[in-house]
């Protein structure tokens, strides 16, 4: 008997959940050939040592620990393209999906019928009683009403996290994927090319086992950068797209400060004898609010797959961002300083200045305050 299904396990602190996991996999399973792969980023529970222990006891678990890396979506791609097996299917790792679920998927794609299977949280006969909140389900709803109108499909629930489709279909597009967040299913019918016969399962969507939900940016601003990612992300990239947007915020946070201190002071041009005058102490004051600014946003939303969290690490990153703003604030200053120089127009060597700036702290604040090895 040759494999026939991998089971793809992103995990993220999941250690409590994997044991009983792999128990009800292999209950679900019998007489099918599988193995799961689990795909841990490095999770600080030691979830990666308790995949490995299983897999000693049963080979059919396999590990991939990814260290330095961060999200759902990324470590799904890299499981599905790490198996043998000709069908693969994902699921979450803390009991939300039900394994039942999976010997029905594998005979709809085996039968040639259908492209892709899934469980769906809103189809006839679904429950989607595991969702942790009223808002959270009404952001799902809202998520599926457009992914519906981008797909172009009638599927009820698009942002589902649970799905099997043969291996060739997903690594014949796997280098067109986006990998970033958390939608992989629709990022896969958007990105294949051709229609999809979807076989819709209505799935019981159960609380979370052990643990807690990873994915807390709401599914609507996921899914609004799912859009943008398909439509201009290969011109702009998503993060810097927000890193940029952000910026342009931070801005504005910057000018409002700076209007406020000069205001309050009433104005009589002087703080500190003759060198430091309020505009310094106002300009000081509004570039550090507005970094700040910029560095709690951005580690919320550009970076929240690689979220900062707890006081030390926060203060690091903080730091970090500091000194990266500075570094690319002195090249800023430095390219249109030679701009204007050499005759340019001011306005738009400030412009390419932002522009470099901007490129040189989100180069550096990926690496340094949000990247590996930190
Ligand atoms: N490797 C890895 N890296 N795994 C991760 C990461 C990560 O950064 N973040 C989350 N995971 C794993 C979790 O450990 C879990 O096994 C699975 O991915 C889903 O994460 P949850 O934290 O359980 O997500 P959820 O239940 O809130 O979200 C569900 O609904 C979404 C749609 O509303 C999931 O089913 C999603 O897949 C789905 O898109
Ligand atoms: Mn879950």
């Amino acid at each position: 008997m040759s494999l026939r299904l991998a089971i793809i396990l992103p995990t993220y602190n999941e250690r409590k959940n994997l044991r009983p996991l792999v128990a009800k996999l292999d209950a679900a399973l019998k007489g099918i050939e599988w193995e799961a792969v689990i795909v841990d980023d490095n999770s600080p529970d030691g979830t990666a040592d308790e995949a490995r222990a299983i897999s000693l006891d049963d080979p059919r678990v396999r590990v991939i620990e990814r260290i330095g890396r961060r999200g759902l979506a990324s470590a799904a791609i890299e499981g599905m393209c790490a198996t043998a097996a000709p069908m693969v299917a994902v699921m979450d790792a803390d009991h939300q999906h039900d394994p039942a679920l999976l010997p029905q998927m594998l005979a709809a794609l085996e039968s040639g019928d259908y492209d892709v299977a899934y469980g769906s949280r809103f189809a006839e006969g679904a429950s989607a009683a595991g969702l942790s909140s009223k808002g959270r389900e009404k952001g799902s709803q809202l998520a599926n009403k457009l992914a519906r109108k981008v797909t172009g499909m009638e599927l009820s629930d698009p942002m589902s996290g649970y799905f099997m489709l043969p291996a060739r279909i997903l690594r014949a597009d796997a280098h067109r994927l986006s990998g970033v967040g958390f939608k992989i299913l629709l990022d896969i019918l958007a990105t294949v090319e051709g229609p999809l016969r979807v076989k819709e399962l209505p799935l019981t969507f159960a609380q979370r086992a052990e643990g807690e939900s990873k994915l807390d940016r709401t599914v609507v601003f996921e899914f609004l950068i799912g859009l943008y990612d398909k439509w201009l992300g290969r011109i702009i990239p998503t993060r810097f797209a927000l890193f940029g947007t952000i910026g342009a915020a931070g801005v504005v946070v910057h000018m409002a400060v700076l209007t406020t201190v000069l205001r309050l002071n009433g104005g009589d041009g002087f703080v500190f004898g003759r060198w430091i005058t309020e505009f310094d102490v106002g300009q000081s004051i509004a570039a550090v609010v507005a970094m700040t600014f910029n560095f709690v946003l951005n580690n919320a939303l550009t970076y929240a797959d690689k979220r900062l969290a707890g006081f030390g690490p926060l203060m690091r990153g903080w730091l970090r961002f500091a000194v990266t703003c500075s570094v690319g604030m002195l090249s800023n200053i430095g390219v249109a300083a030679i701009l204007v120089r050499s005759g340019f127009h001011p306005y738009p060597s400030a412009i390419v200045g932002i522009v470099i700036g901007s490129v040189w702290n989100y180069a550096l604040s990926s690496r340094f305050v949000w990247g590996k090895y930190k």
